[in-house]
Formats: C-alpha cells, sequence, structure tokens
C-alpha cells in the first residue's frame, strides 16, 4: 500500500523522469519508499524527498520554461504548482493528478503597512487565494496526487482546519474518501463547512489538534489509509512551489526577509527546502533569511530555540485565537530548526492583541487574511524594533489563509467582543481605532445620510491616513 518512490519506467512524454528518493533529515540515509509514519527506519526522524537530477538542471533553461508555460492551457501547466514539475517528484502518468489549478497567487504590495513601518519593499505573498482558500493546496496537489497513483481508498488527516478543507478536497477530485480528525469547538466553522460539503467523514474529537495527531499516527499503523499531514514529504514539495512562485513574481532577486507563520511547521520547512534547493541549482544567488513567527500561546518553537538551544521540542500547551496555529507539539519542528540554521532567520512571537491588530491592518489594505496569517506582520514590527529587519531591507509576509476562513474572529473583534473577558480586556481600548463594527439604523434615508455625515466629521479611519 506504500506509494512507489521510483516512476522511471511508464513515464508519459511531458513529464520529467523521476527518480527521487526519502532522505533522513537525521542521519541522511536514503530509502526507495516511506514507511506509514514517514519517519526514517533507522533513527526515526522525519523523512525528506531528495531527487539527484535536480542538481543537474540548467537554471536559465528553468526560468524560461516555467514562464512559458504561463500562457499554455495544459492542464498541468495550468497549475502553479505543476508549472514547476522539474523540481516535483512526478507521477508515473498524468492521469493520476488531482489538481485544482492551485497556486499562481498574487504578490501584492502593502501601501499602508510599509507607511506606518517604514519598510518601503514590504509584499504579501497571498496563498489564501487558494482554491480552498489556505497554502495547503499548493501541498494536497501532489500528495493527493501519489495517494491516487497508490491506489488508496482513503486519506486521512488531523487538522486545525485548513488541512482537512484542502484535503477533502483534493480527495474528492482524485476520487477517494477523507478522514479528519479535528478538535472539537477549536476550528472555525468556515473551515469545517468546507470538509462537510468535499463529503469527509469528519470526527470532532474532544482533544486538541497535538491529540488529533496523536491519534492518527496510531490509526495509520491499523487501518488502511494514507496520511495527509505535513509530515507526509509530498505535501511539501508541493509546498515548495510558494518559494518558486515567489522568486519568478520577483524576477529571481530574494528580497533579504521572507517571514512566515509557524505552526506544525511544515510550510517554513517547505519553503526553506525550495530556497536552499534553488541556490544549489544556481537560481538565485543568496538566500532570504526565513523568519517564523508563532503565537504567544502556542510558541514551542521559539522556547525550543530559546530553551533547549534547538536540540529538544519544548512542547506547550497552545492556546491562542488565531486557531489554525493552536499547536503545542510540531511535529516538523526539527526541519524548521535546520531552515532558520540555513537562512539565518529569526523565531519571535506575538500576542493576541498584536495578532488582532495586524489582522485589521492588512484588512484595511483590501486584502485581508486570517488570524494566523496576521503574525506575520506583527511579527515583521518586533524585529524592526529589534533591529534584526532594517526598514530599508525588502520583505516578503506569507499570508497562509483567506479572511473568510474565519468570519468569528473578524465579526467580533470589529463588535469589540474578541477579548470580553480575557486578561486582554483592558489592554484592548486601544484597538478601538481599528474596529469598523456596523451600525443598526431604521430603513429611512434621513437615518442613513446622519450616519453617513457623522462618519464624514469623525474623520478618515486609521487605514486611510
Ligand atoms: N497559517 C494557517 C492559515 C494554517 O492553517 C496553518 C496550519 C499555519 C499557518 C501553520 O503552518 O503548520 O505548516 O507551520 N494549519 C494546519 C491545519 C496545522 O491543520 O490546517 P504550519
Amino acid at each position: 500500500m506504500h506509494p512507489s518512490a521510483t516512476s522511471e519506467k511508464d513515464s508519459e512524454p511531458g513529464l520529467p523522469q523521476a527518480t527521487f528518493r526519502f532522505r533522513c533529515i537525521g542521519c541522511g540515509s536514503v530509502t526507495h519508499s516511506a514507511a506509514q509514519n514517514f519517519r526514517c527506519s533507522q533513527c526515526g526522524n522525519l523523512l525528506e524527498i531528495t531527487d539527484s537530477s535536480w542538481n543537474s538542471r540548467n537554471p536559465t533553461a528553468l526560468k524560461t520554461l516555467w514562464r512559458e508555460r504561463r500562457s499554455l492551457s495544459a492542464p498541468l501547466d495550468l497549475s502553479g504548482v505543476w508549472r514547476f514539475r522539474e523540481l516535483l517528484p512526478v507521477p508515473q502518468s498524468e492521469q493520476h493528478v488531482v489538481t485544482l489549478r492551485e497556486g499562481n497567487t498574487p504578490l501584492y504590495d502593502l501601501p499602508q503597512a510599509s507607511r506606518s513601518t517604514g519598510v518601503e519593499r514590504l509584499y504579501a505573498k497571498h496563498q489564501g487565494m487558494n482554491p480552498t482558500g489556505s497554502f495547503k493546496d499548493t501541498g494536497m496537489t501532489v500528495a493527493a496526487t501519489f495517494a491516487r497513483q497508490a491506489g488508496y481508498r482513503w486519506v486521512a488527516c488531523a487538522s486545525t482546519g485548513n488541512t482537512s478543507a484542502s484535503m477533502s478536497a483534493y480527495a474528492a477530485r482524485g476520487g477517494m474518501r477523507s478522514l479528519v480528525l479535528v478538535p472539537e469547538g477549536k476550528i472555525s466553522w468556515s473551515k469545517l463547512s468546507q470538509a462537510l460539503d468535499y463529503g469527509a467523514l469528519t470526527c470532532q474529537l474532544r482533544t486538541d489538534f497535538d491529540g488529533c495527531l496523536r491519534l492518527l499516527q496510531e490509526l495509520v499503523l491499523r487501518a488502511p489509509v494514507y496520511q495527509l499531514n505535513s509530515i507526509n514529504p509530498f505535501r511539501l514539495e508541493g509546498q515548495k512551489t510558494l518559494a518558486l512562485e515567489l522568486l519568478e513574481q520577483l524576477d529571481w532577486q530574494p528580497p533579504d526577509h521572507i517571514i512566515v507563520p509557524g505552526g506544525n511547521l511544515g510550510n517554513s520547512s517547505a519553503i526553506g527546502k525550495a530556497l536552499v534547493e534553488m541556490l544549489d541549482l544556481g537560481l538565485i544567488s543568496h538566500l532570504p533569511k526565513l523568519s517564523v513567527i508563532q503565537a504567544e500561546g502556542a510558541n514551542s518553537l521559539v522556547r525550543t530555540l530559546r530553551e533547549a538551544g534547538g536540540q529538544r521540542l519544548v512542547s506547550v500547551q497552545a492556546e491562542t485565537r488565531a486557531t489554525a496555529i493552536r499547536i503545542g507539539n510540531p511535529a516538523s519542528w526539527e526541519k524548521a530548526v535546520k531552515v532558520l540554521d540555513a537562512t539565518g532567520g529569526a523565531c519571535e512571537q506575538v500576542s493576541e492583541l498584536e495578532i488582532a491588530q495586524a489582522k485589521a491592518e492588512i484588512g484595511a489594505e483590501g486584502i485581508g487574511c486570517e488570524p494566523a496569517s496576521a503574525v506575520t506582520l506583527a511579527g515583521l514590527k518586533k524585529l524592526l524594533r529589534q533591529g534584526f529587519v532594517k526598514p530599508e531591507e525588502s520583505v516578503v509576509l506569507i499570508l497562509t489563509g483567506n479572511l473568510l476562513k474565519d468570519p468569528d474572529f473578524t465579526m467580533e473583534f470589529h463588535r469589540g467582543d474578541l477579548f470580553h473577558g480575557t486578561m486582554y480586556e483592558r489592554e484592548s481600548a486601544k484597538l478601538n481605532p481599528f474596529r469598523h463594527p456596523p451600525v443598526v439604523l431604521d430603513a429611512t434615508l434621513d437615518a442613513v445620510i446622519k450616519t453617513l455625515d457623522q462618519a464624514e466629521e469623525s474623520g478618515p479611519t486609521h487605514s486611510n491616513v
């Protein structure tokens, strides 16, 4: 039942020859197939995919090829993931590919945040513009493809919401069934509703994300389900394309900094892997610093680095309203530590109030994102204060999820209820200038005109200043 790692035979014209193997990130040993838990049979560390042919490719020819594909209309070329297939594991047949035209996400400038932070070259790569509204889709297209190729009937994940939404969509497209394990009451309704609509068997477990993931690890050893959490190395290969596409959008000039939220730490690992591979291949001349930002209440990586020098995981009991990153025992922490080392990035934490303010500020740019994504702007402000980021440097924030992913958070924030009854209640008054609560009025012209006049008199909101 394990996906085959070699696909030299049966390769179709148009698909590059795949020679990938699985390499342990701990002891470095290389194998042809991954166990169900994607861990090294010798040292127990996580596996990653490696391909001996990647380094022998011509970087200039690749750049031209990838750019040309943007004007083509074959299914693989329309995908912002498979467009970069020379640096991905490819399936035996194009027929196995499960795609929803993921990737190809916009890189926005952030004029208001640029002004308020003083960082002139500040950009947001909005992965919330993917088909199911989060960055998970770029990894899921690859992992679902290999699950389908291997003939799995069931795929499964533990999730704080976005993985489950994405996995169930790709499973549905690929003709597979999906099993979702989510913490009861701790994921947003909109993410949960996606899984339901895409036909997942959705189990709300009375535990947190970490409890769901633990249970899944046991389940995959007992039941014929294929695990699509981010420890699945195929997921990370797909998520690499975020960095490839970003660098292409920047004409292959690396920014000084890339800032990404940290939860289970798959995404930072994938972006870091892509950056290192791009450097090895000569696609870029130097590495950007990749920094990871966590919520204060879910700061396992921050503590792992500060208290254990990155040598052992410091788990935490996670608590944050940014529910997507409410994770206390991140599976890919070792990969993330390596990436921070390789790129010279920082790891920081931000408070609930800082997250809420940053989310409102990104919303005021006309873009919006979910709370977990907003840690990037909050983290940037902190890294600027610390002098780690300099205003004259270029910075890309990775916005991981769409604004519509967590409407409860947004509504509670604007109504002024978000911190009601919490230790932040008093301090949260300073966020009032960022709130735009709805106004309930009688349905008369007078009432609306009066409200309009009052709004005009009270001056522009902070966002228009
Ligand atoms: N941002 C969003 C919107 C997320 O959904 C997640 C993770 C992250 C950031 C953190 O990324 O785990 O790769 O470090 N969500 C997972 C899920 C865990 O189940 O949807 P990470």
